[in-house]
């Protein structure tokens, strides 16, 4: 069962949100994680970015997107035109979810059940922030949103939901882009990723 902290409790500022964050205990996922990753970036970014879970590195380091997935997504934002450090980076679920493999954690996908249970921090973040472009990485962060129906192999670029920002775009969460073995493949969707980031600029 998911509960909300009590009224008293509710953060108000992005550093409160971060500190509940980091102590989180609404899904099971803290007691195999290293710490809770809240977002970062400054409190007037026009631009919100959201991906999935943290990864490997995040889990270590308690910051997202600065693993091999984060470098790409750096290289693409650049392709784009957006800098990194003015923009603000979440995720839709704020522990690393991971099997044993060997000696590596190997990433697994979150269950509705996390993605819902961490969803009061994202909504959070983003009424906080009142972002005036949203961009959702994946369809984790979709789904998070927008609801289970809303697939990035089905649709991208600019999402109609105002409630959450003027501006809405999905698009590929990198991840995905580091999987693709097809180096043409991976080149045209990567150009893809670009285009539909360029729409964060206005
Ligand atoms: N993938 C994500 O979705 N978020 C991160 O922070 C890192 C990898």
């Amino acid at each position: 069962e998911i509960s909300l902290p009590p009224r008293e409790a509710e953060p108000d500022s992005l550093d409160e949100i971060a500190k509940m964050v980091t102590a989180c205990r609404r899904c099971a996922l803290w007691n195999n994680a290293t710490c809770g990753v809240p977002g970062v970036g400054p409190g007037d970014a026009r631009i919100m970015i959201v991906g999935e879970q943290p990864g490997d590195r995040e889990d270590l380091e308690g910051k997202p997107f600065v693993g091999p997935a984060g470098q790409l997504l750096d290289r693409a934002l650049a392709e784009a035109g957006i800098d990194r450090g003015s923009a603000y980076l979440t995720n839709a679920v704020k522990h690393f979810k991971w099997t044993p493999r060997g000696k590596i954690r190997l990433h697994q996908k979150p269950g509705a059940g996390e993605i819902e249970a961490c969803k009061p921090w994202l909504l959070a973040e983003l009424s906080r922030l009142a972002p005036q472009v949203l961009v959702l990485l994946g369809n984790t962060a979709a789904r998070s949103l927008l609801g289970p129906g809303v697939q990035v192999s089905k649709m991208h670029g600019l999402i109609e939901a105002p409630h959450l920002a003027s501006r809405v775009i999905l698009t590929v969460h990198p991840s995905f882009l580091l999987r693709q073995v097809d180096e043409m493949k991976k080149e045209i969707e990567f150009r893809q990723f670009i285009a539909d980031l360029r729409l964060a600029v206005v």
